[in-house]
């Protein structure tokens, strides 16, 4: 039987050779490579700051720190997103304030934003905020690599006061503009307080594990590159390069956060192959679109012309009411074609944790939980083959005829 994964990776014999070059260097950890990296980032991006870590959830929390997210603080953050988004808020004892998503881009409700911070003006606490306590921020997840409208959220966050770390972990290289004559403005040119992206094995460009933080702010890069390595006064390349100090101070109690150099001289080459590397998702993209566009059966996620999308994720949403089979039985139909799809993704406020801990049901976040009944990824990935694709969709249109029997 053909099988289709979920992603397949495909590194260049360059970036190989670069990764062995650094082995070979006599500098593994944090070093010139990692600098290089973060600058060339942040040119790409258009930021000011780069600020290089060990994953992208490292990068949300630094943020979060450096903006001074306290005990009992409220924060934004979208039910649809993965488990990082909400846990660096409860690292810091702060409280996620689970917002609902549109339900075609799953990108937050900017809506039910408003809605619960009028509330919470009224003192109608959402879940896990008690009297007296604040909300101080917003985290937009650009889902999939579709950016959220970050002139809107610009608008919510100066009306009340809020700062905004934006989860980029899916959107680079991705840009936006409020209409189709404006000029483009790219994820993390100084968008948000904090924007911040992850290189994790398969997203749009990898180190295998890695994530960056990008600000205009010097003070916020300062805490956070000094918060990222234990709070020390200056950093280990300092410390153990001929032109560095021994003597470091610590001065606030920080974490272990920095990318090693052996997974930023992947960085570099994936960088320069990145909008190549985009460009190959997109087009693959427009392939599924092409031949789903019209079904009966799934809705396929918009292309918009003030967006460029990343398409870190190609999102289906499953017409259910029309189908006789659930998302799923669809989900094992194409396993048992061969086919990894995945789910992005149980929403936050229908997991155990945000249930039990805050009392969040399915009632509290309604698009999403819909949503969540309709929703699968097919697998999306530059070197996935039109053949490949072809196959995705039969096994995809088989799987919505004919309840799996496994
Ligand atoms: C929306 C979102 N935010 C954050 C993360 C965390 O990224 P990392 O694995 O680099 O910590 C992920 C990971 O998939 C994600 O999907």
């Amino acid at each position: 039987m053909k099988t289709v994964p979920f992603f397949r990776i495909e590194l260049s014999e360059a970036e190989i050779a670069e990764v062995v070059d650094t082995l070979r260097s006599g500098w593994l950890t944090t070093g010139p490579k990692t600098r290089r990296f973060e600058e060339a980032f942040a040119a790409s991006v258009g930021a000011t700051h780069a600020l290089a870590l060990n994953s992208c959830t490292a990068a949300l929390h630094v943020a979060v720190e450096a903006l001074g997210l306290g005990p009992g603080d409220g924060v934004l953050v979208p039910t649809m997103t993965f488990a990082a988004t909400a846990e660096v808020v409860r690292y810091l004892s702060g409280v996620p304030v689970l917002v609902d998503c549109e339900p075609g881009t799953c990108n937050i409700d900017l809506g039910h934003a408003e809605q619960i911070l009028a509330d919470h003006g009224k003192g109608i606490r959402a879940p896990g905020m008690s009297a007296g306590s604040r909300i101080v921020g917003v985290m937009p997840v650009h889902y999939g690599g579709d950016m959220v409208d970050v002139g809107a959220v610009r608008t919510l966050a100066a009306r009340h006061g809020l700062w905004v770390v934006e989860d980029a972990a899916h959107a680079f290289p991705a840009a936006w503009r409020p209409s189709e004559d404006a000029p483009w403005q790219r994820c993390g040119d100084n968008t948000g307080d904090v924007t911040c992206f992850s290189f994790y094995a398969n997203k749009t460009i990898t180190t295998g594990e890695g994530g960056m933080a990008v600000t205009s702010s010097p003070e916020l890069a300062d805490r956070m590159r000094r918060m990222s390595l234990h709070g020390l006064s200056h950093d280990a390349w300092g410390r153990y390069t001929s032109s560095g100090a021994w003597d470091y101070r610590i001065v606030d109690a920080g974490y272990k956060y920095n990318l090693t150099d052996i997974a930023s001289a992947l960085g570099l080459h994936q960088l320069r192959r990145a909008e190549e590397l985009r460009q190959a998702r997109e087009t693959r993209a427009g392939w599924y679109t092409a031949r789903l566009g019209a079904s009966r059966e799934v809705m396929v996620p918009a292309s918009r012309s003030t967006r460029r999308h990343a398409w870190h994720l190609y999102p289906i949403q499953l017409r259910t009411e029309a189908l006789a089979v659930t998302r799923d039985q669809v989900m094992s139909g194409l396993r048992s074609n061969g086919v990894t799809a995945s789910v992005h993704w149980r929403p936050l406020h229908l997991h155990p944790y945000y249930k039990e801990r805050f009392g969040y049901a399915a009632g509290h976040c309604p698009a999403a939980t819909a949503v969540f009944d309709r929703n699968l990824s097919l697998p999306l990935f530059p070197g996935l083959t039109v053949d490949e694709v072809d196959y995705v969709v039969a096994a995809l249109q088989r799987a919505c005829e004919v309840p799996a029997t496994v």
